[in-house]
């Protein structure tokens, strides 16, 4: 970092650069203490760490954290049966996403509260890539083996075994544990893909569940999913696009609607344009092998102008920065090749090096 360089002085509108030391200086600043604002996120400490520690690893920043303190928190998280017995309970014994959902067990040892979420098993796994830990010290039949529990007879996935809304997110989180783990015992495949495929709309896209809106969020679910469930090639478009299991031309032609006139991409027809859609949308494009075909110029302009001078990326140009949207603009940067940023494995959302061991 330059001598000169001053972290309160704002980038101008006529500095056209991706202030990398200062996204370096935010994350690291939350990876010691998150602003009381984040208090009522405290469920999802484990999916914040997540955006930190995969956005410093993007950053090229990975130095700044203590990865086995890291490895040693996250694994504090993952809820446990006592034995075979407890383990055929119908309860999903994953992650969970913080202390708080995670009580104490009783006197008798039983766990009371297991909140294990699919979402914070996939932020759990992440982190551990990034930070190095060596997978086989992981006990992955527990997690496999109870996340059958909540696939439901269409395809689907609840996040956790209480119940909950059943959708695309899930079975993309179901797909990437189980990529992650390298095993896909976890899940019917042949159903997940049925359901995946019965979200098509009729303009193309996907939405979360069957005969639902099409969104930026839930076709990237469908499309890396089904990437990484191996239903799908890299690169689909010039490839067989025209017989592949998805109507690809539709989806394109959806999908290249989505960046707006300012360059941005919004998720859906009608709203406005966001710099996590340069991930969602982008991303989705970059898997289908059709990003060659966005302006990327505009596009750059659009992230650039929610670059927050705190460092960061705000939802909309202007605002406070907050860490899911800064750790899809870090990932939106990765695609367009920004020099210093690490490439991207973008079905599983993370840095391509700490996915190069499973991909
Ligand atoms: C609409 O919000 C948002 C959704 C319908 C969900 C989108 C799904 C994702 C972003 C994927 C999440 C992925 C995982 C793996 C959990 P909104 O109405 O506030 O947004 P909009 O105005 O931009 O459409
Ligand atoms: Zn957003």
């Amino acid at each position: 970092m330059d001598s000169d360089w001053d972290p309160f002085d704002s980038p101008s509108s006529s500095d056209n650069f991706f202030d990398r030391d200062r996204h370096v200086l935010f994350l690291e600043t939350l990876y010691h203490l998150l602003p009381t604002d984040y208090q009522n996120q405290e469920i999802n400490r484990l999916t914040l760490a997540h955006f930190v520690i995969s956005g410093l690893h993007l950053l090229g920043a990975l130095d700044r954290v203590d990865k086995d303190a890291v490895a040693n928190w996250v694994l504090f998280f993952q809820a446990l049966p006592r034995n075979e017995y407890e383990l055929e309970d119908g309860e999903f014994y994953g992650f969970h996403g913080s202390a708080s959902s995670k009580f104490p067990p009783d006197n008798n040892g039983v766990l009371v509260h297991n909140g294990s979420h699919l979402a914070s098993t996939y932020c759990a796994l992440a982190i551990l890539k990034i930070v190095g830990y060596n997978f086989a010290n992981i006990d992955s039949e527990p997690i496999l083996r109870s996340m059958r529990n909540l696939q439901k007879p269409d395809g689907s996935f609840m996040p956790i075994h209480t119940g909950a809304e059943t959708d695309l997110r899930f079975i993309y989180c179901a797909a990437a544990i189980c990529s992650m783990l390298e095993n896909w015992s976890g899940m019917d495949r042949e159903k997940a893909k049925d359901y995946i495929l019965n979200c098509q709309s009729y303009d193309g896209g996907f939405g979360l569940i069957p005969g639902l809106e099409s969104h930026g969020g839930a076709t990237y679910c469908a499309v890396a999913s089904l990437r990484l469930m191996g239903f799908i090639e890299d690169d689909l478009l010039s490839k067989n696009g025209s017989s592949s299991i998805v109507n690809a031309p539709l989806l394109l032609d959806w999908i290249l609607k989505r960046q707006a006139s300012d360059g941005g991409f919004q998720g859906r027809p009608n709203k406005s344009s966001d710099p996590c859609y340069a991930f969602w949308i982008g991303g989705t494009l970059k898997i289908l092998g059709g990003y060659k075909f966005i302006d990327v110029i505009s596009l750059r302009g659009f992230l650039l102008a929610c670059q927050s001078k705190y460092g960061g990326f705000s939802k909309f140009p202007g605002d406070l920065p907050d860490l899911y949207h800064s750790y899809y603009g870090f990932t939106a940067f990765s695609l367009l090749e920004e020099p210093g940023l690490n490439p991207l494995c973008v079905e599983l959302g993370i840095s391509d090096i700490a996915a190069m061991d499973i991909m």
